[in-house]
């Protein structure tokens, strides 16, 4: 199997580059990186490796310079001949903004970016698969409180909490059109977070609206809406096992399901062990969150409920000595708050009975190990780049 992977320097890809890496199947995976030069993409390459101690095999592990969202992108990798000998494509890479400003660059990295790759996935002669990284969050916002199937997505007509989920809905829409069914997988991760390994995670992808949250310690969400969140080891290991086994169905929801489930609440009384020193969590409703982005502003109107968390707003005085980086915070964070809100659970029956895996180990229960890593997040970095 020759592997054209997208997304190795990310999150999820990294893992899957290492998991792929280390099967005997796997003959070469081609990764495509944005890097100036092909030293400084084995560099990056390099570091993905070394970031737990993996070994790097620099004769099966081959870099392929290239930015996703440039139109010509078929044509440069079409005129790769090196590459025609891809027998799957792992598409991974994406642009995973959650904000506003950037819903430009969202569609073009991630609509563009498959659209190109389906145009050169299309003169492969020996392609197998193509597996499309989605997302379970496709589904969209109207459906709330209760477990989704995979066959409820995608569905044109749902309501998106932020631009990224729609793109990955029409990724898939255009696979779908574009290959025979057999040729398509299409696997729907949930929130993955953290790492049920104790090290170090791969990065703070969404583990920084955590640490957010950790820093307000009030919380405009519903603390007891069930949250599917599943640890980075059990997505690539999901993945990788689906690659590789005999499926009885072309798309899956990579997810905690309904026995691990977690919640807001669940996972805070897990951290707040590690910072004994903070308030107490509380939640409260999230229309509150207009009142909090009020008082951030210096404009929280007398009479306001919000004054009856004195001692919260104290904290926050203490801590955020300068409020636009409060401000800069709560804007981030509002599309995660909107996400766990939604009570959203995703079944993942066909994923466990096709690959024989146990369900994750819950959120609450890995993320109270990885508390320690918390305070090594740069929560302003995410914010900005959220
Ligand atoms: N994390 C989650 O909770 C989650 C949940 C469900 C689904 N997913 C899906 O999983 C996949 C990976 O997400 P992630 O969390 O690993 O994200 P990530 O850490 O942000 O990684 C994104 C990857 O895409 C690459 N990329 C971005 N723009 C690109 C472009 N224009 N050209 C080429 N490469 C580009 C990045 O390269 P650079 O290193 O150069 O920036 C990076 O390797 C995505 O498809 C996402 O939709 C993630």
């Amino acid at each position: 199997m020759n592997i054209f992977l997208t997304g190795s320097t990310g999150f999820l890809g990294g893992e899957l580059l290492v998991d792929l890496a280390k099967r005997k199947e796997v003959n070469k995976i081609y990764c495509l990186v944005r890097a100036l030069s092909e030293e400084h993409a084995i560099l990056r390459l390099k570091h993905v490796f070394e970031l737990h101690g993996d070994e790097f095999d620099p004769k099966r592990i081959i870099p392929v310079l290239g930015n996703l969202g440039e139109h010509d992108f078929a044509k440069m990798l079409i005129a790769n001949k090196t590459l025609s000998d891809t027998t799957v494509i792992v598409h991974s890479a994406a642009n995973t903004s959650f904000s506003k400003i950037y819903d430009k660059i969202v569609e073009q990295v991630n609509i563009t970016g498959i659209s190109e790759l389906i145009k050169w996935s299309q003169t492969l002669t020996n392609l197998e698969t193509f597996v499309y990284i989605g997302t379970a969050t496709i589904c969209g916002k109207d459906i709330v409180n209760r477990v989704v199937k995979e066959e409820e997505s995608p569905n044109t007509k749902a309501h998106h909490v932020v631009k990224y989920t729609y793109t990955k809905m029409m990724g898939e829409i255009m696979l779908a059109k574009a290959l025979p069914k057999e040729k398509i997988l299409i696997v729907r991760p949930s929130i993955i977070m953290g790492d049920s390994r104790d090290w170090i995670p791969r990065s703070y992808v969404i583990l920084w609206a955590i640490e957010t949250v950790n820093l307000l310690r009030l919380v405009p969400v519903n603390g007891k809406s069930a949250l599917d969140v599943i640890p980075i080891d059990f997505a690539s290991k999901a993945i990788t096992s689906l690659m590789f086994c005999k499926r009885n169905h072309s798309v899956y929801h990579i997810t905690s399901g309904t026995a691990s489930s977690t919640s807001s609440e669940l996972i805070t009384s897990a951290i707040a062990k590690e910072f004994p020193e903070l308030p107490p969590f509380k939640f409260i409703d999230k229309e509150m969150m207009k009142e909090i982005k009020l008082w951030a502003k210096g404009k929280l109107p007398e009479g306001s409920k919000l004054y009856e968390y004195n001692t919260y707003l104290d904290y926050w005085k203490d801590r955020f000595t300068d409020t636009n980086e409060m401000r800069i915070l709560l804007a981030a964070l509002d599309p995660y708050l909107e996400f766990a809100e939604l009570g959203q659970i995703f079944d993942n029956t066909k994923l466990l009975n096709d690959t024989g895996l146990s369900a994750p180990e819950p959120a609450h229960s890995y993320l109270a190990r990885a508390a320690k890593y918390l305070k090594n997040i740069d929560v302003f970095a995410g914010a900005i780049d959220p």
